[in-house]
């Protein structure tokens, strides 16, 4: 096992997980030429953090319990990526064993966890020497995410706090954050209307409901900037025991909801202290539709993920395309 101190994460805020993922592979030494092990199950926002210090993707497969069939290796990756799918605790030994083997750093991709912690209650994102959590995902926030250093000599390379900026939460943000409350509270689906009129809008300008990131969003540059100081002042607020315990009944009331024999959970169960995203389940868009049906009264919302990288599209296993989980935000 690679051994962390005892000594406290250092953290620093950006505006999206991608950036502090930037800054990860900086720490991590990842330049140009370089490559990075990551998963083929993966957004393509994550790319775009890897095309920006110049490096490469090199894929490893995951089977349908969304842990890695192998590591494969080249001499020049320098850098692995785990990632805590809807923010349940990846098992990290044989990445351990891998870093330890080949002196790479490990990654732990948290952008689906915060809150979420392991068995022996270590906070996701703290359990490798970087990690990143996307904290916009579990909250209502339009930004704000997290580089967690948890390498003591790491800590010591690690870029100053950027500044927040004044920028307000957005009328967009005021106006869900209000229409959550309301759905939440009366069963009215307040939300799910103004998605429908967002999506038959979309539908009508360009042929599409869903809007699908393009290949372009692989090769974006990242900028790093520091969140909104409103966002951040929206996170220090958050009561995360009564966040945490609403999603982890959430999960349970939805399990029990949901008619399994169109669907398979990804997970038996939440393991202790883990604090879900969301319900991960494989099935068809018939299937997810259904769901969809059975969950409308908790006013939470079925998606598909995730919008698979191109190179990885043409021989994606299935299980990689019928996956979409109930969002608890
Ligand atoms: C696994 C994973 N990592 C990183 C990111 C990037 O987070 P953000 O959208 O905050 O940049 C995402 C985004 O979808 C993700 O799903």
């Amino acid at each position: 096992m690679l051994s962390l101190s005892d000594s406290k994460p250092a953290y620093r805020y950006y505006a999206y997980g991608r950036q502090a993922l930037v800054e990860a592979l900086r720490l991590a030494n990842v330049t140009k030429g370089d490559e990075v092990l990551v998963p083929a199950l993966i957004c393509k926002d994550v790319l775009s953090s890897i095309f920006t210090v110049g490096a490469r993707p090199v894929f490893y497969q995951v089977d349908k319990s969304l842990a890695p069939v192998s590591l494969p290796h080249t001499p020049l990756i320098k850098a692995v990526i785990a990632v805590n799918y809807f923010g349940f605790p990846q098992d990290l030994e044989i990445f351990f064993e891998y870093c330890n083997k080949f002196s790479v750093k490990l990654i732990e991709d948290n952008a689906h966890g915060y809150l979420s912690a392991s068995s022996d209650r270590v906070l996701l994102g703290n359990r490798a020497p970087l990690g990143i959590t996307s904290i916009r995902k579990t909250m209502r926030i339009p930004d704000g995410a997290r580089l967690h250093v948890n390498d003591p000599e790491l800590a010591e390379q690690i870029p100053p706090q950027l500044l927040f900026n004044q920028m307000p939460l957005g009328a967009r943000y005021l106006l869900q954050t209000r229409f959550s409350k309301v759905e939440r509270a009366t069963g009215l689906p307040l939300l799910r209307w103004v998605r429908a009129i967002v999506r038959l809008r979309r539908f009508l300008s360009t042929g599409e409901f869903i809007s699908t990131s393009s290949t372009l969003a692989e090769t974006e540059v990242v900028e790093p900037v520091g969140p909104r100081d409103a966002s951040m002042k929206k996170i220090r607020k958050l009561n995360e025991e009564v966040e945490a315990q609403r999603r982890t009944k959430l999960y349970e009331r939805v399990g029990s909801a949901i008619d399994k024999t169109k669907i398979t959970p990804v997970h038996d169960g939440l393991p202790d202290n883990c604090v879900p995203y969301g319900f991960p389940f494989f099935g068809d868009s018939d299937a997810a539709k259904n769901v969809q049906r059975s969950v409308n009264s908790f006013g939470v919302e079925v998606i598909r993920w995730p919008d698979l990288p191109e190179s990885v599209l043409p021989d994606a296993p299935e299980h990689y395309s019928n996956l979409w989980f109930v969002n608890f935000l």
